[in-house]
């Protein structure tokens, strides 16, 4: 059997396949019904497009099964005021109720934002979770030794991480706050493309996340400390020739949010 399969009996020879086929394995025939290139599976970028673009049906592809792509519920789509809704609203948490997050809120989350877009539909973006109380307490304790390196001289990130270490001395905890779990969107170290990708699909997990009634906050500390600072490196434990390429804190939010802060306008360029 050939990669995707058109079946001539419902083709309506529309090429909605030809133009939506991101690989161009699928060419269109001046007469007839549009064909494959050769060697299609090789090329083949399995982005089921062509599945999901046909308007009739006629298109199977070898390695996705009807009940893996099902039909788009028109009723369930957004409107813009509504989509627009949930991005301004959406807001950095930083205060969450002394509760858990259920594995499966996260994973249900994590289903949704695995639909992002990935660089020539890669699909490499993996995702660590970790929510047990004692390896947040570990965690922190390493963030401030990170912070503590990085608070030598006078320039302006060692004099940011001076004024973290102040908060924390004090008790404030404004690492990783009172988060129930930090969701890690991580990849190989040399795939040129993951480090979009992964910010691209915990933006996703963000927005989704809002929805299911969690509060996130990005965490660039997080991310960049276990990057690079051995004993962060270490206690995260990502598999070798991996790395976090983004990070965010997640839990319950305390806070309701009233009112959208404005922000700067979209400054847009036209090239004539
Ligand atoms: C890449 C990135 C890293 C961030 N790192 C942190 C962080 O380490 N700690 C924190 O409290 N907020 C962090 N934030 C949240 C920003 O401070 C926040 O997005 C910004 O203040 C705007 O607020 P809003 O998200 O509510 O619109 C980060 C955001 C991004 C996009």
């Amino acid at each position: 059997m050939a990669i995707v399969e058109i079946n001539k009996e419902k083709c309506t020879k529309c090429n909605a396949c030809v133009a939506a086929c991101a690989s161009s394995i699928i060419i269109s025939q001046p007469d007839g019904y549009p064909r494959l290139f050769p060697k299609a599976d090789e090329f083949c970028m399995r982005c089921g497009h062509c599945v999901g673009v046909c308007p009739t049906g006629a298109i199977t592809h070898q390695e996705m099964p009807p009940e893996q792509c099902p039909t788009i519920d028109k009723k369930l789509e957004p409107s813009f005021e509504q989509v627009a809704q949930l991005i301004k609203s959406r807001r950095s948490i930083r205060e969450f109720q002394d509760k858990p997050v259920p594995r499966d809120v996260i994973e249900s989350v994590i289903d949704v934002a695995r639909y992002s877009p990935t660089g020539h539909n890669g699909q490499e973006v993996q995702w660590l979770v970790i929510d047990d109380k004692e390896k947040i307490k570990e965690l922190t304790a390493i963030g401030v030794e990170w912070f503590r390196s990085m608070a030598k001289g006078n320039d302006q990130w060692a004099l940011e991480m001076q004024g973290i270490l102040r908060m924390h001395e004090i008790g404030l905890n404004i690492f990783l706050r009172n988060a129930a779990a930090i969701v890690i969107t991580y990849a190989e170290k040399n795939n040129p493309i993951a480090a979009t990708d992964c910010a691209i699909a915990l933006s996703y997990f963000d927005l989704a996340a809002k929805a299911a009634g969690l509060g996130c906050f990005w965490n660039g500390y997080f991310y960049f400390s276990a990057q690079t600072f051995a004993p962060m490196v270490k206690a995260v434990a990502l598999p070798e020739g991996f790395t976090p390429y983004a990070a965010t804190c997640v839990g319950y939010p305390k806070f309701k949010y009233q009112r959208i802060p404005p922000r700067k306008p979209g400054r847009i360029t036209y090239r004539p």
